[in-house]
């Protein structure tokens, strides 16, 4: 029987009684989604994962995208390594990974439904653990949103692409990423979606937007479109709406893309090392029938 412990904060829940390792039967996998649904960001401390076992636990909530530029473990392509840490001078993964608000994958037709991360390393200076996950509600967002706001975007799609948090990550003053290739642009065309999107674990309503990819409200004159998507994401970004996970090692988080967004906190020095595995799970199967059941 899963324990399920919510977290004081707008998201969060703490799950134990669970070894990721092992085969998942259906019903605990059905617990699974509903505390998605309901906290958002989930933590499964203390696991002992393989990279392979790390995938086939993914692997449960749907496909997992390969990346563009992201170093992968050995052996298990599915499982990409973001960390700071180097050998033989070389990066061992991505080092900036996630460094901004965004959601994964909504560049993509098919957008990201989980993200699952691995603690591997954490660092901790004095004690204090640093490299923090922080996340917003997408759920509670969308609700303040005011009543005329609302209904002028009822209908209105949003283009996302690739592109703008990459170059925004190779601007960034000692980056090593270079702008994509011709090729790796061509595997990252824009992507339209509505700007509010009714979650299929909630039946509820998210403002489907970040500043990390979002860069039109389609049809919209430039100047309008970009001023209403600035405060967009100035709203989506309120005190209220966010939660910092702080994490200890061995901790599974499974973090809804959809109903969230996040960004990961640099607050570390290049010496103090942070080694996270992560797949990136794919809406390819949330939004099929049967796939969520009634509990
Ligand atoms: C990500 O944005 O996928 C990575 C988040 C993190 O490393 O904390």
């Amino acid at each position: 029987m899963l324990k399920i412990t919510p977290n004081d904060a707008i998201l969060g829940a703490t799950i134990e009684e669970f070894d990721a390792a092992q085969p998942m039967d259906d019903a605990v996998f059905q617990q699974i989604l509903a505390a998605l649904g309901r906290h958002g960001v989930l933590r499964f401390p203390r696991q002992t994962l393989t990279p392979a076992q790390l995938k086939t636990f993914s692997e449960r909530f749907g496909d997992i995208q390969s990346g563009i530029g992201e170093k992968r473990e050995g052996g298990v392509p599915e499982v990409g390594i973001l960390s700071n840490v180097r050998e033989a001078g070389e990066y061992i993964g991505l080092p900036d990974a996630g460094q901004d608000w965004h959601t994964d994958m909504s560049y993509r037709d098919v957008i990201g439904f989980v993200n699952v991360l691995y603690g591997v390393k954490v660092p901790v200076r004095d004690g204090r653990v640093l490299g923090g996950t922080e996340f917003s509600d997408m759920h509670a967002a969308y609700e303040a949103l005011p009543a005329d706001i609302k209904s002028r975007l009822a209908d209105a799609t949003v283009t996302h692409d690739f592109d703008k948090f990459w170059m925004m990550m190779v601007n960034r003053p000692g980056s090593v990423r270079k702008p994509m290739t011709p090729e790796q642009r061509a595997k990252r065309p824009p992507a339209v979606h509505p700007l509010f999107l009714t979650h299929p674990l909630t039946g509820r309503k998210v403002l489907y937007c970040n500043p990390g990819y979002a860069m039109r409200i389609d049809g919209w004159p430039e100047a309008e479109s970009k001023a209403m998507l600035d405060s967009l994401f100035e709203h989506q970004l309120k005190a209220e709406f966010r939660y910092m996970h702080t994490w200890q090692q061995h901790d599974l988080l499974v973090w809804d893309h959809i109903g969230t967004i996040h960004q990961a906190i640099a607050d570390y020095r290049a010496d103090e090392e942070r080694l996270m595995l992560r797949c990136q799970v794919m809406a390819t199967r949330v939004f099929e029938p049967g796939f969520v059941r009634a509990a």
